[in-house]
């Protein structure tokens, strides 16, 4: 079945938005997604009628705070298929809970001399509490690399893990650049069979594929709200329990301990030893709306749809002169039975710095993100400093992707003087480049 597309359209009050008179083409989805009426209300019904802090009172609000935020833990833990509630631990973020799974876990579990596989794939989140670790305890990382068409080598793979002492693999379930999903089930199998244990980065999967965490066997998994149509300032760790159990606290205050004398405290059994001070409630229950909400289709409508714009999108922008698609991108279905890429695909134009080329856009409504999207290694590796990335949800259509081929050549034509009001562009661009970050 289609999705009905105008209708999911409706319910998102932030599409209806001109920007200088253009309707929004909002395709900077791998950053944040836009969020459906169903969680604005909501957390405006949850502020409005059982605001209470959760796990801290008697009284009646306090209750329903408590019963809304571990009622969010139970949608989330069916959402993941994850076998215990308590295996669900909500944080600030998918960052803040890869930081959780390394200075927790890597901290207790990790020593000298001990190997963490990375992926150059990863998001920056995904590397830098392992690089935090490898100063702090002596271990050692390793990088597994891509093919010239942006695959996972999986040949480096096999050779880390059968070097020996790989304690390890933490690895993206989904690339924010190149849109390519590792095979993750026979990663985790052969990790597993190393004697290695397994964190999956789902920050961008988690929208865009059906997670179980059972089947997968992974023993660490970590996604943010905000990119599953939920709020910002919530996030989710998925760990078996059997690992949770035997893990410290990263953070200490309140509702984490069962008891505290002047010198020492005891915590907590997982979740709530992972949950210090007041938890995201309203976040939670605005992230088990998102999910309510995403759960109405079905995720083979959401594929088959997502699966369909983006290589609508890879054969719109192919036909753009001098536009380079970062990593082959594959119209059929590439090597080790991979699907297509999922959710992204990056692109360099001529030698425009996409910082310039985005700005432009923007003003025709057209939102696409430039950078190297928290991912310097990867960009590295593919030999660009930065690119061009245009992200798909599930309310994006293919009339909003056909407006990037006229809309880029008249930027081009901006940014390489073609036109009278380059100078006046030139100076916006060189304006805005002074505010904006690397
Ligand atoms: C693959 C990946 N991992 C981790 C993150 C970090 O997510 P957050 O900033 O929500 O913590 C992102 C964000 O873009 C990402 O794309």
């Amino acid at each position: 079945m289609s999705l009905p597309i105008a209708k999911i359209r409706q319910a998102f009050p932030i599409l209806r938005r001109l920007i200088d008179g253009h309707p929004l083409a909002y395709l900077d989805n791998a950053a944040t997604t836009q969020k459906p009426d169903g969680v604005l209300d909501a957390m405006n019904a949850y502020y409005r009628t059982q605001n209470a802090n959760a796990h801290r009172g008697m009284h009646p609000l306090a209750e329903e705070a408590t019963d809304a935020y571990e009622g969010a833990r139970g949608v989330v833990q069916k959402f993941l298929h994850a076998c215990h509630s308590e295996e669900i631990i909500f944080t600030k973020s998918c960052t803040e809970a890869i930081n959780l799974a390394a200075k927790s876990w890597g901290r207790t579990n990790l020593h000298p001399g001990d190997r963490v596989i990375l992926t150059i794939l990863e998001h920056h989140s995904n590397i830098i509490p392992w690089i935090q670790l490898k100063e702090e305890r002596g271990i050692e990382l390793q990088w597994v690399d891509i093919d010239d068409d942006g695959n996972l080598r999986f040949d480096r793979l096999e050779r880390f893990l059968h070097e020996g002492n790989a304690k390890l693999v933490a690895i993206t379930g989904q690339s924010n650049v190149l849109g390519m999903q590792p095979p993750l089930q026979e990663i985790i199998g052969r990790s597993h069979a190393a004697g290695a244990r397994v964190l999956v980065d789902a920050a961008q999967l988690v929208a865009h594929h059906p997670i179980d965490v059972q089947k997968l066997d992974c023993d660490f998994l970590a996604f943010s709200g905000h990119k599953l149509y939920g709020p910002t300032g919530i996030g989710v760790l998925y760990g078996k329990r059997e690992f949770l159990e035997h893990m410290p606290p990263m953070l200490g205050g309140g509702g984490m301990v069962q008891n505290v004398t002047e010198e020492s405290f005891i915590p907590l059994d997982p979740p709530a030893r992972f949950e210090a001070g007041t938890p995201p409630i309203a976040e939670a229950v605005g992230l088990a709306a998102a999910i309510d909400w995403l759960s109405q289709f079905s995720w083979e409508d959401i594929i088959h749809h997502e699966q369909q714009l983006l290589v609508h999108a890879g054969v719109v922008l192919s036909s753009i002169p001098n536009l380079t698609i970062l990593g082959r991108f594959p119209l059929q279905p590439t090597p080790y039975n991979l699907p297509p890429r999922t959710g992204c695909l990056s692109f360099t134009l001529d030698n425009l710095h996409p910082h310039d080329l985005t700005e432009i856009l923007g003003r025709e409504g057209i939102c696409l993100r430039a950078g190297h999207h928290c991912a310097e290694p990867l960009h590295r590796r593919l030999g660009f400093a930065a690119s061009t990335r245009l992200s798909i949800a599930l309310y994006n259509t293919p009339e909003e992707i056909n407006r990037l081929p006229a809309a880029i050549e008249r930027a081009r034509e901006i940014l390489t003087g073609k036109t009278a009001d380059s100078a006046r562009a030139h100076g916006r661009v060189a304006n805005y480049k002074l505010q904006t970050t690397h």
